[in-house]
């Protein structure tokens, strides 16, 4: 799929309406964790520095109608500070006043547009609101990868009417790197996945399961997967509904001759709370549940993803909420960040949640600041943001 880069697309004093992904967390009032904001600076300065008058449109939540607790501000103040210059708000994304104040904007300046998803047609992909959006700009450049899976105005009807319409640097970072993951990986390709359910993965299996050497498994879908072979998995986070494809994915990996590496031992406590008792074990007590692999497994899956040249990781491996039980996961990730021999993926969003504030976070060659979007990419589909930006 061929999408143009933001460095094809004449820019310079142009009025470019940009979708970025700015659905973040908020507390009290404020952005409470910016990764996604800060992951699209780059191309937002980038425009800057071309003199174009930057109007930024994002979704902020699941909203169905106009609210305050999901408005924009939060996120026009930061990126005030960030830019440098104040990035006005407009009290919504369409209609007369939000179309006056993209047209007034300076060249070189940036105004942000109202949720989108306060207008049910944004998610509706709604030509009408789409062409209000389009309305008044030349240029539309798509920055939001998380959302890229998603066919609503902003990021499929929107960009059909802009002849000059590219990637951001962001967008394009992604699919760059989830492209070079999924199409030629160097080998051995080791899949890291995790999370709670085997039924959220099924696709990424299926998609990767001719391309990768060895699969490791954490997570509560490491005991689904276990209990689906006859383990006893005690009190831990099963699904139930999921044991038959977790059988057939077992299956499928041994007859592709995909090695399957499962814990062999487990960190468990009565209940995932914070000052629950926790010990190792290498069997799951009835009345215990698992909550993150154990120090030999982590060992295990370092062992394994040595020589490795290519990792894709999607899904922790224990209940990171509370460290006690995410020793598992940063064991094998400071680990893995250390390689630089490595092409190193790291995507879906719990997972990246998890290294963020880990000083070595930065040593993997990608985060991805998708959530659904990375899993649908490597599940093969086509998201409907990219297929928009071809010409
Ligand atoms: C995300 O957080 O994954 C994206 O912003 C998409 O949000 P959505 O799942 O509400 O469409």
């Amino acid at each position: 799929m061929a999408v143009l880069p933001l460095s094809r697309v004449d820019v310079r004093r142009k009025r470019v309406l940009l979708r970025c992904d700015f659905n973040v967390p908020l507390a009290q009032g404020k952005v409470a964790d910016p990764r996604r904001i800060t992951a699209s600076l780059p191309t937002i300065e980038y425009l800057i520095a071309r003199e174009a008058a930057v109007v930024l449109c994002s979704h902020l939540g699941r909203p169905r109608e106009p609210d305050p607790q999901l408005s924009l501000a939060p996120v026009a103040a930061f990126l005030g500070q960030r830019l440098g210059f104040e990035v006005a708000l407009a009290a919504d994304c369409v209609g007369e006043a939000a179309l006056r104040m993209a047209e007034g904007l300076p060249f070189g300046r940036a105004l942000m547009l109202e949720n989108l998803r306060f207008h049910r047609e944004e998610e509706a992909n709604d030509p009408g609101f789409a062409a209000e959006l389009a309305a008044g700009k030349q240029v539309y450049v798509n920055d939001a990868f998380g959302a890229a899976h998603r066919a609503h105005a902003s990021i499929s009807a929107a960009p059909r009417l802009f002849p000059a319409r590219a990637a951001g640097l962001l967008l394009m970072r992604e699919v760059e790197m989830l492209r070079a993951v999924t199409e030629h990986p160097a080998r051995p390709f080791v899949l890291i996945v995790g999370g709670a359910k085997v039924s959220d993965k099924v696709g990424v299996f299926k998609n990767l399961i001719g391309r990768v050497d060895a699969v490791l498994v954490g997570g509560a879908m490491a005991q689904t997967l276990l209990k689906a072979q006859g383990v006893e998995v005690g009190r831990s986070k099963v699904e139930e509904r999921a044991l038959d494809s977790a059988r057939q994915i077992v299956g499928q990996l041994g007859r592709a001759g995909v090695e399957l590496v499962l814990p062999e031992d487990f960190v468990v406590a009565a209940a995932p709370e914070a000052g629950a008792a926790a010990r190792v074990v290498a069997a799951i007590a009835p009345d215990m549940m698992a909550l993150d692999i154990g120090p030999l497994t982590a060992e295990r899956f370092i062992a394994r993803l040595s020589g490795a040249r290519t990792v894709v990781w999607n899904g922790p491996l224990g209940y990171c909420e509370l460290p006690a039980f995410a020793e598992g996961s940063l064991k094998v990730g400071a680990w893995l960040a250390g390689r630089k021999d490595v092409l190193s993926v790291i995507g879906g969003g719990d997972t990246a949640a998890v290294f963020d504030s880990q000083p070595w976070a930065n040593g993997f060659s990608h985060i991805s600041t998708g959530g659904g979007a990375t899993l649908e990419y490597l599940e093969g589909r086509e998201l409907p943001g990219l297929s928009a930006l071809e010409l």
